[in-house]
This record gives structure tokens, sequence and C-alpha cells, in this order.
């Protein structure tokens, strides 16, 4: 993949699926951009980025810091060729445990963050750039406790084809990524407790490949959709995830 001098802008970017695609774009000659809200997660992103990326501070579920980010974003670098919409996560809770404010927090963090992100850059995106989207395989595929997020990520999975199919006219290719469980922090965020090494675990063993995917095996998909590569390549949802929804 060619990415010498192309903008990219990742929302949480600091750990994750959104450091590693940060990471390896800069390898292939990118200028990168990165998000997050947790200051010590920036702090060490800036840090171990060594001043390769911009590190900046946006809430994704605040209209106003997209505003200021993509302000930002504009002074510095002019436009964007590749937004990759990371940013999100969950609790996992059994349906009488999700109450009204779980609800609106996980659909915030997910389903509208992505929405607006999308709005928010649109001036800054131009023909030949694209959009990826972070949904995952709860969008298609039902789990116990994990109701509001799957809905949340079932929305960012639409966002993909109505968006695609709204911006294609203007040369903006719109993707979405489903991983499977991946070796992230985010097992430590979800509400699991004493029970994380047991869930995955059980995810490892469940999966054909008998493994859980690695951040960096996300990246290089993330960076094909946003490469020329890609060019005929819009409305699409792959999953990565050792073929866990499909056998
Ligand atoms: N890991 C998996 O198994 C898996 C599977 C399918 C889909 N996904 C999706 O992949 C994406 C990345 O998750 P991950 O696994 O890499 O987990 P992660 O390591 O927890 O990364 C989440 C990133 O998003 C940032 N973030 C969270 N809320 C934000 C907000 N409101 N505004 C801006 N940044 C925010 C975090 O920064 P802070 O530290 O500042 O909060 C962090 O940089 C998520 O959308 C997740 O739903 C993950």
């Amino acid at each position: 993949m060619q990415l010498t001098n192309k903008i990219i802008v990742i929302t949480g970017g600091t750990t994750g699926i959104g450091f590693a695609t940060a990471k390896l774009a800069i390898d292939q000659g990118a200028r990168v951009v990165v998000t997050g809200r947790d200051p010590r997660t920036l702090a060490a992103a800036r840090s171990e980025l060594g001043g390769k990326a911009d590190v900046i501070a946006a809430d994704s579920t605040r209209l106003d810091d997209l505003d200021r980010l993509f302000a930002e974003v504009r002074t510095r670098h002019g436009r964007i060729d590749l937004l990759f919409v990371n940013a999100g996560g969950g609790a996992f809770r059994p349906i009488e445990e999700a109450d009204e404010a779980h609800y609106d927090q996980i659909m915030d963090l997910n389903a509208k963050s992505a929405f607006f992100t999308i709005q928010k850059a649109l001036p800054l995106l131009g023909r030949g750039s694209s959009v990826v989207l972070n949904a995952s395989i709860v969008a298609s595929k039902g789990f116990p406790g994990t109701a509001v997020y799957s809905l949340a990520k079932a929305a960012v999975r639409q966002i993909a084809r109505s968006f695609g199919a709204e911006l294609v006219t203007r040369g903006i290719r719109v993707n979405a990524i489903s991983p499977g469980p991946i070796d992230t922090p985010i097992f430590d965020k979800v509400g699991l407790g004493d029970g994380r090494d047991g869930f995955v675990a059980q995810m490892e063993a469940s999966n054909p490949m008998k493994r859980i995917g690695r951040p960096e095996e996300i990246a290089r998909a993330v960076l094909f959709f946003g490469s020329d590569d890609a060019s005929f390549i819009t409305g699409v949802d792959l999953p990565i995830d050792g073929g866990v929804s499909s056998f």
C-alpha cells in the first residue's frame, strides 16, 4: 500500500485497533491525526508515536469537540484522505439491566458519534477520499448480553451503506469493517470483572482459528480500504474474525 503523504484521521487512536492503525499508517508514509479522551492514554500515545502524529483530545460524542477537531485538522493539513471512524466501545449487560442511561451512552458512543464525525468531516473529504467505520460482528449475529452494543454497531454498519450511497457521486467511498474479538484493552472496559480471562479463553476456543485477532490484523484491512488499491470498493462490510461469523 502506498500511503505517502495521505492525511489519515483516526478517532479513538490512542490504544488498541486505532493505535495499531496509526503506527502502520506512519510506517507507510502517511500523516496521521489520532484522537482520544483520557489524558493518560493521550499522553502515552503522544510519547509512543514520538511526534510522528498529531494527538488531539476530542470526545467523539461531543459535537463541539468534533468541530474543534476538524478545524484543527483543516489548519494543520487542509484535507482528509482517510477518516477511520473507530472511537467506540461497549458494556455488556443482560436485557433487564440495560437501563435508559446505558442505552443512551452506548448508542451515543458508537452510533451518534459515527454519524456526526462523518458529517462534521465532510468539508475536508474530497474526491478520492474514503471513510472506514469500525462496526463489529455483533452487528449481524446475536450474542447474549450485548443487545445495546449490537444495536449501536448495526447502526454503524448501516451508516456505511447510507452515507456510501449519498456520497458516491462526490467520489467518496464509505466502507465498514466488522472485527471479531481482537486483543485490545476493550475487554477491561466492558464490565466483565473477574470473568475477563474466562471470556477471552471462551472466545479463543470458539473461534475456528482457535485464537482471537491482533490489532495489526485489523489495521491492514483499514489501510487497504483507505488506499487507492480499493478504488472500486464502497458500501461493503468486511468481517475480520478468523471465520467465526461464517462457520
Ligand atoms: N477489540 C475488539 O474485540 C473489537 C471487536 C469489534 C469491534 N471493536 C471496535 O473497535 C473500536 C476500537 O476498540 P478497541 O478494541 O481498539 O478498544 P480500545 O483499546 O478500548 O480503544 C478505544 C479507543 O477509542 C477511544 N475512545 C473511546 N471513547 C471515545 C470517545 N467518546 N471519543 C473519542 N475517543 C474515544 C479510546 O480512548 P480513551 O482511552 O481516551 O477512552 C481508545 O483510543 C471500537 O469501536 C470497538 O467497538 C473492537
